[in-house]
């Protein structure tokens, strides 16, 4: 049984869903320049949230959402990164509060979703101390003016996916080295943003929000045990056992030193790290990932994408594979729902917090019927099975505490624009040709609302 207060909601980010991206003294992000191919949708204008939000919020309060998680770009708060803070940016998100809070949705607010200020990135981005310096000026600014009004703060949207599938989501390849650089300036940062929310807005709580998908072993071989726990300690621990544990993960300091890097925690850092934590944990999940030890003549170049596990290789640690045990939906991932509960359960026994799901979806090819419909029975599927899945992590004692399903409405994929949809809400677009915008609630909408209504699905329900 789901606790009687469990916070029912939905998910976004900005450059996923506002457009915009030029108005109100918005500055370029990363999202923005990046190189992508020309036949998909770009974010220029998106779902045009920016100027539908009211429209959005009122559909999904209707749905009896509790909680809407959005992201503020760091673009249009500081537009040149460091400097001024924009006005009209601070004005538009009190509206945007306003708005929830009129409707009874309480905002869940990620400070960044992979939406670095491109004048930031030309200065060496993530890699450079002084992008560190930078967030944590931005999100002072955002718990002084927003705190009163956001109970819930997320700080980095999926870390470990943003360095480890870097081409595709930021469109450029950082170096080992650099990777892993990032990696330590990441984690100072977020744990700067602990501190600034604690300080700023002690009535909030604040979490990461790392995607977190168990790795499962190819087979019983011992060397694919080891290229798991390798590909588990990269992806899923490094990151939580830093914000959580403050420490570095010793399997991962292992594979680092083996590949050439020394990490430690710096002397001037050790305070902050050790005196800032959490309140809760954020949690994006979308399927499990399968590795083994990769074979002699497997030479592949090195790399690591996500969610399609096949993709991941290292040389001498692990390598993707499909697992042959899951299906797959339209885009080649594989759909796991009970992943879900066994990645619950591991992460409550390492870590002790509670625990939203801040994305979980089905990313699908949707039809518009000619009376404004959508049959995603198979959104539905999964959703229900995931919801089942949570539901039995509960009663074996996990602390799951809120669902907040990718996405509340139609936005543009990350590398796969707007052909694969996620929301609830369809969005009356196409790549190229924005026709009307107009919002319609899909079955999975209704469904959604029911759920809500009786505090979770009942365990006869359709799965997957
Ligand atoms: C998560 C991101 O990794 O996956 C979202 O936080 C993204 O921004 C989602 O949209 C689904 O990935 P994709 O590539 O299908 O958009």
């Amino acid at each position: 049984m789901l606790p009687a207060n469990f916070l029912w909601g939905a998910s976004l980010s900005a450059h996923q869903t506002e457009g915009a991206a030029t108005e109100d003294g918005k500055s370029q992000s990363v999202q923005d320049v990046r190189q992508r191919n020309p036949k998909i949708a770009d974010f220029s204008v998106a779902a045009d949230h920016y100027h539908r939000y009211a429209e959005d919020i009122n559909l999904l309060a209707k749905a009896g959402i509790k909680a809407l998680r959005i992201s503020i770009p760091w673009t249009r708060i500081i537009p040149d990164g460091l400097g001024a803070v924009n006005p009209l940016a601070i004005k538009h998100y009190h509206h945007v509060f306003n708005e929830m809070h009129n409707q009874g949705i309480e905002p869940m607010v990620t400070t960044y979703h992979f939406d670095l200020p491109q004048v930031l990135q030309e200065q060496g981005g993530w890699i450079k101390q002084s992008t560190v310096t930078a967030y944590e000026k931005y999100v002072k600014v955002l718990f002084k003016e927003f705190g009163s009004e956001v109970k819930y703060w997320l700080t980095i949207n999926e870390p470990n996916v943003m360095l480890l599938a870097d081409r595709k989501i930021l469109g450029f390849s950082y170096t080992h080295q650099e990777r892993y650089q990032a990696f330590y300036n990441l984690m100072i940062a977020e744990k700067k943003a602990f501190q600034a929310c604690h300080q700023l807005c002690p009535q909030a709580q604040i979490g990461p929000v790392p995607n977190i998908s168990y790795v499962y072993p190819g087979s019983a071989k011992p060397q694919d045990i080891r290229a798991a726990e390798y590909f588990n300690a990269i992806r899923n621990w490094a990151y939580l056992d830093f914000s959580v544990r403050g420490i570095i993960n010793p399997i991962f300091q292992n594979y680092l030193h083996q590949t050439g890097i020394d990490l430690k925690i710096k002397a001037e850092d050790e305070e902050l790290v050790q005196q800032n934590f959490p309140d809760f944990l954020g949690m994006n999940y979308y399927t499990s990932v399968t590795v083994e030890y990769p074979k002699a003549g497997q030479n592949r170049t090195s790399g690591v994408s996500d969610q399609q596990s096949e993709d991941v290789y290292e040389k001498g640690f692990y390598k993707g594979l499909t697992n042959p045990y899951l299906s797959k939906n339209d885009f080649n991932w594989t759909v796991d729902p009970l992943g879900l509960q066994t990645t619950l359960e591991v992460v409550n026994d390492r870590y002790h917090l509670p625990i939203y799901i801040t994305e979980n979806g089905l990313g699908a090819y949707d039809e518009l019927t000619a009376d404004y419909q959508v049959h995603d029975d198979y959104r539905i599927n999964y959703l229900s099975a995931h919801l089942q899945s949570i539901q039995q992590a509960v009663d074996a004692g996990v602390p799951v505490q809120g669902y907040l399903p990718w996405s509340a409405i139609d936005l543009v994929s990350v590398h796969e624009g707007m052909k694969k949809r996620y929301g609830l809400i369809y969005v009356d677009r196409t790549e190229q040709d924005l026709k009307t915008l107009a919002r319609y609630p899909k079955d999975s909408y209704f469904w959604y609302q029911q759920v809500i209504k009786n505090n979770g699905v009942n365990k006869d329900a359709k799965t997957v």
